[in-house]
């Protein structure tokens, strides 16, 4: 039988059409702009988390095999016990459940994942997504998906947008209330296709190398003021069912971030040859007559945005213009659900 302080919860990855790259308020992760992102299938993070009362054990997380109970939060990640940053990171976080909870227990959290980490793949958004809804059930707490996108958004800002399937928009707002996210209905059925050019843990977290560009960037103000357009013109273009519009305005603002980041002083540059040999090959086919537009992330790797009807054709494409890497299509996926 399971712990009532146990539950486990399933999460897809997002990747932003329109970016989140910098917060207004970095304990309580309020970013500078509104983003809009594509949840997507595949990709995906399950989490358990067991709230240790006693020393009862949790027959999903496989945890405590002493069945002792626990002095202080244990994370194991695709079966390696994890310590210090990704532990105190997760430990600072279940701390904002255990808070609104009024409990004190340490957790057992156990993440299984299909999503390689830190690659620039949204890997914190599957995450926190599936953390966020795992523990704050363990904790008893009964949220509305609004509540839980503001609680994932304490643990990596992206997750609150993987609360909800599809499209996405994760409004900034001013304060921890007002800065949540929303899914937005689409009559446009779109997919990602993901040119892996590098699954290694990038050299820079996003975390980091935000602060660094909201910091030291001279071009940051500029990319803040053009992104409040894009997104204007993104959920215009959504409304409208105009592909061509979103795909412009996708590439252009995630152009626009990686000017800002690849400016900061120190410049950070994710960019691999294969990745500037991935842009040109899709601007390429759009000379060729594919609607296919590029999105990338803090990362090497290349995202596709095209018509879910035309992800395979276009997919068979990149394979044969980018044969050293794999080519991946991902269709929209749901939001987080508890999984028992
Ligand atoms: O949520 P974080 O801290 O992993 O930052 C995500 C940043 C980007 O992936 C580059 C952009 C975005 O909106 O997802």
């Amino acid at each position: 039988m399971l712990s009532p302080y146990c539950a486990t919860a399933c999460a897809h990855a997002n990747i932003a059409l329109i970016k989140y790259w910098g917060k207004a308020d970095e304990s309580l992760v309020i970013p500078t702009t509104s983003s809009l992102s594509l949840t997507l299938d595949g990709l995906t993070t399950q989490t358990t988390v067991e709230f240790h009362a006693d020393d009862e054990s949790c027959e999903q997380a496989g945890a405590s095999a002493t069945g002792s109970p626990l002095l202080h939060d244990t994370l194991n990640i695709d079966g390696q016990e994890q310590i210090g940053t990704p532990l105190q990171r997760v430990s600072k976080f279940l701390d904002v459940i255990r808070e609104r909870a009024g409990i004190a227990l340490p957790a057992r959290v156990v993440s299984h994942n299909t999503v390689p980490f830190g690659a620039g793949l949204a890997s914190s958004a599957s995450a926190f997504a599936a953390l966020a809804a795992a523990a704050s059930r363990a904790a008893g707490l009964e949220l509305s998906d609004r509540e839980l996108s503001r609680i994932a958004r304490r643990g990596s800002g992206s997750a609150c947008r993987s609360i909800y399937g599809g499209l996405v928009k994760w409004n900034a707002g001013h304060d921890d209330e007002s800065s949540y996210a929303e899914p937005v209905e689409s009559p446009l059925d779109l997919a990602i296709i993901v040119v892996l050019i590098s699954a290694k843990e990038k050299p820079m977290s996003s975390r980091e190398a935000m602060r660094l560009t909201v910091r030291t960037s001279p071009l940051y103000p500029a990319w803040v003021c053009a992104s409040e357009v894009d997104m204007r013109d993104a959920l215009a273009a959504v409304s409208h069912s105009d592909l061509r519009a979103l795909g412009a305005v996708a590439e252009a603002n995630a152009l626009g971030m990686h000017a800002a980041m690849m400016s900061a002083r120190p410049g950070v540059v994710y960019w691999l040859p294969q990745t500037v040999a991935a842009l040109a090959a899709v601007r390429d086919m759009r000379t060729q007559g594919f609607d296919v537009w590029f999105t990338m992330d803090a990362g090497a790797n290349v995202k596709v945005l095209a018509l879910a009807s035309e992800a395979e054709h276009v997919a068979d494409e990149l394979r044969n213009r980018m044969p050293d890497c794999a080519v991946e299509v991902h269709h929209p996926g749901s939001g987080v659900r508890i999984v028992h």
